[in-house]
């Protein structure tokens, strides 16, 4: 394949008429699953193309959509596991780049990759001869969970002009709320943070920042709750539990500042009992389930927005 190719590491990589397409082909997708429990494979460009998933974090939704979305559509996938390191050359010491470099040479038609800060995908992406995904890359970007948010967003709502989405807890580690402070702007939408002051650095000027998630609440049109990422906050403790499930957690106390429309989302996975009380998953509000389900269709549809992209 000679270069260059297109990779899809963020959500403006792909023009506001490709996402509108997108979005199109992906309700298509799901109503047809709906109605036959399969994609229809003649509304894809291709349907024997390969795609590697590359994960060096670990993924139940993103990896889980991709490869479901992927052989729905007749595509092949592989995975490699660079998560748990075992069962690999990682053991023996092999960077992450030189595992990166060795899939991209055996040559598969596209690249999702999920990694850590450590690994610089945007660079990787100017010399990669594969097509890039970015399945979620360190505290930087999940552009793909933010497609998947927003196309769920639209189920309930026309757009999201003049609406308020909220994000709640840790902000700070959250790849899903940068992407979305990048995207949902531009979708129309205001958006707003809660949480402990420790999770709230580097907030955008344009961002409204609460302190008090009762205030909050009432304001929002969509509430993210973020998961809490203990595994990226080091030593000391940044945070109090009992103080966040008693200022930050949703549960059916702080429910009731919700408005009557409001959407309840989290990209997952939850840490339930501080996030979320369970006794959300009852609440209307609750579109969780919903996010998982069209992650596939979303996915599918990019992937074949990629091919054609990219002249497959
Ligand atoms: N939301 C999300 O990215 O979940 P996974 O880490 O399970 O893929």
């Amino acid at each position: 394949m000679s270069s260059p190719v297109f990779s899809f590491l963020e959500t403006d990589d792909l023009a506001p008429q490709e996402i509108e397409g997108l979005f199109a082909q992906a309700k298509t997708i799901k109503n047809h699953f709906l109605k036959h429990r399969s994609f229809s494979k003649t509304s894809f460009s291709d349907n024997s193309l390969l795609l590697s998933l590359l994960f060096f974090e670990p993924s139940t939704r993103t990896r889980s959509s991709f490869e479901m979305a992927a052989l729905r559509m007749g595509w092949q996938t592989t995975f490699f596991d660079g998560a748990s390191k075992e069962g690999s050359s990682l053991i023996k010491g092999e960077t992450f780049e030189d595992t990166f470099w060795t899939l991209h040479a055996m040559g598969p038609n596209m690249l999702v990759v999920r990694c850590g800060d450590e690994l610089q995908l945007k660079n990787l992406s100017k010399k990669s001869q594969v097509p890039l995904l970015n399945a979620g890359w360190g505290t930087h970007s999940h552009p793909t969970q933010a497609l998947l948010d927003v196309f769920t967003m639209f189920e309930s709502f026309a757009n999201l002009k003049n609406k308020n989405i909220l994000f709640v807890g840790d902000v700070r580690h959250s790849r899903v709320a940068q992407s979305h402070f990048r995207f949902l702007p531009q979708m129309g939408a205001q958006v707003g943070v809660v949480g402990p002051e420790a999770f709230l650095t580097q907030i955008p000027a344009s961002i409204q920042t609460f302190t008090d998630l009762s205030q909050a609440l009432p304001w929002a049109d969509v509430v993210v709750g973020l998961r809490v990422q203990f595994e990226r906050h080091g030593e000391p403790a940044l945070f109090s539990k009992e103080d966040y499930i008693k200022k930050y957690q949703l549960n059916s106390s702080h429910a009731k500042h919700l408005k009557a429309e409001a959407l309840l989302f989290h990209p997952g996975p939850v840490n339930w009992g501080l996030e979320f009380d369970p006794s959300v998953r009852e609440l209307s509000h609750f579109k969780m389930w919903e996010q998982k389900q069209n992650g596939v269709y979303v996915r599918a549809a990019l992937l074949d927005l990629m091919a054609r992209k990219n002249g497959y």
